[in-house]
């Protein structure tokens, strides 16, 4: 007989103490630790230990079965699970509250109930009545989803158990669902775990593509969507900030597709709208052509996309200088800032650097240090860039520039946006160029890029701006 050992779950990773901490030593958080009694036991009075059933084991070679496939109806969605729903798969799709999972998913729903198809969305946050004023709201009423307000695993199982099985399942948000399984309160670790559980071996048995809601939470009031993460296929990560329209949607692990794509949205009064051409999104024609913008040419994933990069450098009131930077890596612009000093004889010591990504987009490719170092330098030198220019390449800590993969996709969206020139490191010449009225500036390192800035910017607006360290 388990005795009633009680345990402190992290409610961020997982992560089991014997005792309460204020901070856990496997994921860092602060305050996430809660005790949930002896809820690790699995509730089974006086049942004696069942007899294992023989099985048959396969050879690893042998008839591999395509994933079968369900588009969604939402293009933007199915480059992201890399072409659709998987039969008997689980997804988890996880988001800040209010960032719009509830929204695209009954959007998901609609479109795939549109083609024929059966689809259920449970909500165990919003009643009937709401949801479908959400729908009424999207001009969804037409679709014939099926509706339920439920928080119960098993009465959901045995619902979705009976008739034809659905081809997919919403379950919003797997927070709010509770399994008589085990004892714990819904929101704890162990009845989020154990009710992914329940629904996923249902997924895996039925054949139904089932997705499960996870809130973000940034205390540790309820369970994380990391707990479940191992658990499912695919975990989708809904990300945006509430002072932009856009949403973008990655994938963090999917287990039968790529992990590298996104697929951006709108938040429109009539819910999202798919972004078919994000380069231009991400672009404010406004800003072009004044001090401390630059446009980089990114890849995300197989798609190119180019983003404005913004930068303000400007004399520091305070003992420390700020260094703050939105959407791009901290340590990158410390790296970037480094290597300007070393090795291009600019003083930052002095000055409070702002970093910002516009459009609320979070880039992670090293090919941005040559666009933000141009930003950092431009703004600091009080110097345009060209207007119609791009740049990428990698910073390394040398000061020398290094070739980045896919040059010849990042010049064709440049030029396909109707950009003329391109800073980029040495090999992208090699590269195709987009067509005869494109020129690429090769730059092999920091040092000539500072000083092609400076050049410029002397000659619109008299001497740059930039300290040099020694004179
Ligand atoms: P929701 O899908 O409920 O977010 P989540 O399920 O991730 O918590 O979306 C909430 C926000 O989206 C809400 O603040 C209002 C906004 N919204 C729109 O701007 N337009 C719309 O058509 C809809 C349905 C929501
Ligand atoms: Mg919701």
């Amino acid at each position: 007989m388990a005795k009633n050992i009680p345990s402190f779950i992290c409610q961020n990773c997982g992560a089991v103490y014997g005792r309460w901490q204020g901070k856990c030593d496997s994921c860092s958080e602060w305050n996430t630790i809660a005790e949930e009694g002896a809820a690790t036991q699995p509730r089974m009075p006086g049942r004696a230990p069942r007899k294992g059933r023989v099985f048959a084991l396969e050879p690893l070679a042998g008839q591999a079965h395509e994933a079968p496939r369900l588009p969604s109806g939402l293009p933007e969605l199915d480059r992201v699970t890399g072409g659709g729903f998987v039969r008997g798969s689980v997804l988890l799709m996880a988001g800040d509250p209010g960032i719009g999972k509830s929204t695209l998913l009954i959007q998901a729903a609609a479109a795939l109930a549109r083609t024929g198809h059966r689809a259920v969305y449970v909500s165990g946050e919003e009643a009937v009545a709401q949801v479908r004023l959400r729908a009424e709201r999207l001009g969804l009423t037409d679709a014939a989803v099926e509706l339920a307000a439920e928080t119960a695993v098993e009465d959901i199982i045995a619902t979705l158990s009976e008739g034809k099985t659905p081809r997919l399942v919403i379950i919003d948000s797997i927070q709010t669902m509770w399994t008589d399984a085990v004892e714990s309160a819904p929101g704890t670790v162990t009845q989020v775990r154990a009710s992914a559980q329940a629904l996923i071996r249902f997924a895996k048995r039925s054949g139904a593509a089932a997705i499960l809601v996870g809130h973000v939470t940034k205390d540790g009031q309820i369970a994380g969507p990391r707990v479940v993460e191992h658990m499912v296929d695919a975990v989708l990560s809904f990300e945006g900030d509430g002072a932009h329209q856009f949403r973008i949607l990655r994938a963090v692990k999917n287990r039968f597709g790529p992990t590298d794509e996104i697929g951006v949205f709108e938040m429109t009064g009539a819910g999202l709208k798919e972004v078919p051409n994000p380069s231009e999104l991400f672009i404010s024609e406004r800003d072009l052509g004044s001090p401390g913008t630059a446009v980089f040419a990114g890849i995300e994933g197989t798609r190119p996309l180019l983003v404005e990069i913004q930068a303000l450098v400007a004399p520091t009131s305070l003992g420390t200088p700020r260094r703050a930077v939105v959407g791009w890596d901290q340590s990158r612009l410390s790296m970037v800032l480094a290597v300007l000093e070393a090795h291009c004889g600019i003083k930052l010591g002095g000055h409070d650097v702002y970093l910002n990504v516009a459009g609320g987009l979070r880039i992670q490719e090293p090919a941005a240090d040559l666009a933000a170092a141009a930003a950092l330098v431009s703004s600091l030198a009080g110097a345009s860039l060209p207007r119609e220019a791009v740049y990428f390449g990698e910073v390394s800590l040398s000061g020398a520039i290094r070739p980045v993969a896919q040059a010849a996709a990042r010049l064709k969206e440049a030029a396909k946006l109707g950009f003329t020139r391109a800073f980029a490191p040495e090999t992208a010449h090699g590269e195709t160029g987009p067509d005869a009225g494109f020129a690429i500036t090769a730059i092999d390192s920091l040092t000539e890029l500072v000083a092609g800035i400076a050049v410029a910017g002397s000659r619109t607006r008299g001497p740059a701006r930039i300290a040099r360290q020694d004179g």
